[in-house]
């Protein structure tokens, strides 16, 4: 099954070539679906103008191609933002930073015209939340953050064991939760103090995914 999943990967990982804009900066997500999207980048490297990468390790990976990364304060606007999810709903949303990177992300996300989600089959829900929320949380304020996920939402959050993201903070995964208003609970959650980054992408969801199945790509639009 792990080899099946990995093949779909592989496949949209490929078929997101053809979002790519010639001669633009391309914005890169995290994850092993884009690692296969990288890999692929690779091969027409010399027909775009660089990357902005959303963790260090697309960027080490990028680099290792010969593709040349910019600082996101260096580009303006880029065309296209690919990235993989965790959970992506029938209309764009997402829940995202299952690798620790969800802020970076969405700070590239923002700077894209589009973002363009490329995932395998079992990532597409009907209503977010069996995939533990990750929020990225300052940490002095997690038990604070924790209490208020039980208290709005009956949620269970824990504290990721080990991790600390690359701006120096933790990640607590959500667990329990129904997410059937993605946008409702990304503005709420983004005002409890001490809250960094909220894995929920509504404002930020995606325009196209390209969804691999064992018959081919399928091409959702939102
Ligand atoms: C990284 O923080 C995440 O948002 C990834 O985009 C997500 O976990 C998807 O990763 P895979 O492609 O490895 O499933």
């Amino acid at each position: 099954a792990q080899d099946a999943q990995n093949a779909l990967k592989a496949l949209v990982g490929r078929a997101a070539l053809d979002v790519v804009v010639p001669g633009t900066v391309v914005g890169v997500g995290t994850g092993s679906t884009v690692n296969c999207f990288i890999d692929a980048l690779g091969t027409i490297k010399d027909r775009i103008a660089g990357a902005v990468s959303s963790s260090v390790a697309s960027t080490q990976r990028l680099q290792a191609l010969g593709i040349r990364v910019l600082d996101a304060n260096e580009v303006e606007r880029i065309p296209v933002y690919i990235d993989g999810a965790d959970e992506i709903d029938h209309r764009g949303h997402m829940v995202k930073g299952g690798g620790a990177a969800l802020t970076r992300e969405k700070i590239v996300a923002d700077l894209a015209e589009r973002f363009v989600c490329i995932a395998d089959q079992s990532k597409l829900v009907d209503v977010m939340g069996r995939f533990p929320l990750p929020v990225e949380v300052i940490p002095m304020a997690v038990a604070q953050v924790a209490r208020r996920f039980a208290a709005a939402y009956g949620g269970v959050a824990t504290v990721r064991a080990g991790v600390t993201t690359d701006n120096g903070n933790l990640i607590l995964d959500v667990r329990g939760l129904q997410i059937s208003d993605p946008l409702a609970m990304e503005t709420e959650v983004n005002q409890w103090p001490g809250v960094v980054t909220v894995g929920i992408f509504a404002r930020h969801r995606a325009r196209l995914c390209l969804l691999g199945t064992p018959t081919g790509v399928q091409r959702l639009s939102f």
